[in-house]
């Protein structure tokens, strides 16, 4: 007999273990997923180009964030931590997979930027936990592969490590453009994330009601020419922890 549920984070490791091995993309059982994914940098994938979020560069551009301490979770080859770099922050980056950790330090190499770079859980606690505070969390693509229950652990991680004003800029699938649109308790019913989930903005505000909002919008497309990374199936959000 098991009665091995004491804590909260037991009951979310039982949640996690109710989705099939292979629709993990967020526990350190994912990153082997992730570096096959990372592996053939040649693919075309549109975030594999060394470019930053058009909604990241126009927030810098209007002055709604300010250089300071940020952290580019979930950052995958660099392009956004690379970015915030380059403009001053003083910059750490997490990522589960060590591919893209490796490739990502390479670009910051290239660049000459001085990027921590982490491999591993960002919601990890005890002596792994991100510290922060950081005035800046930049996500982009990472919320939409969680499970509905690693919410929890997304919202605890802000509270731990967002400053006061600080700030949560976000970038996730739009429901009716890209990802699964299934209710939650349907997704653990069938076991699968089915490659994401899709979000409204009704959801996403209900979610981040402890945040305030400063911009809630489509990403804008951009041409494969523009210097920014923008794509129309996305949801930008800026977020603001109260002071
Ligand atoms: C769609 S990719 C986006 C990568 C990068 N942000 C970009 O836009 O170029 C999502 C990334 O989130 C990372 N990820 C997923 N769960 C994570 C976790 N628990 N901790 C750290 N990284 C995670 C994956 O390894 C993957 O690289």
């Amino acid at each position: 007999m098991d009665r091995h549920i004491r804590t909260v984070d037991d009951v979310l490791r039982l949640l996690d273990g109710m989705f099939a091995p292979e629709a993990d993309r967020w526990t350190d059982g994912g990153a082997s997923w992730w570096d096959g994914f990372y592996t053939d940098r040649s693919r075309p994938v549109p975030f594999f180009a060394a470019k930053p979020d058009e909604n990241l560069a126009s927030y810098l551009d209007r002055g709604l964030i300010a250089p300071g301490r940020a952290l580019d979770l979930g950052c995958g080859p660099g392009r956004n931590a690379l970015h915030l770099a380059s403009l001053g922050f003083e910059v750490d980056a997490v990522d589960l997979s060590p591919e893209a950790v490796a490739w990502a330090e390479e670009r910051a190499r290239e660049a000459g930027a001085a990027i921590r770079f982490r491999v591993g859980d960002a919601f990890a606690s005890g002596a792994d936990a991100l510290t922060g505070p950081y005035d800046l969390i930049h996500d982009s693509g990472c919320f939409h592969h969680l499970p509905p229950h690693r919410r929890i652990s997304y919202l605890t991680l802000l509270d731990r490590v967002l400053a006061p004003g600080g700030h949560l800029s976000l970038a996730c699938f739009a429901a009716g453009g890209m990802g699964c649109e299934l209710p939650d308790e349907e997704l653990y019913r069938q076991g699968r994330l089915h490659g994401g989930l899709a979000y409204t903005p009704e959801s996403l505000r209900r979610i981040f009601s402890g945040l305030e909002e400063v911009e809630l919008r489509r990403m804008n497309d951009e041409p494969s020419d523009s210097p920014w990374f923008g794509e129309p199936f996305l949801w930008t959000a800026l977020f603001r922890r109260p002071a």
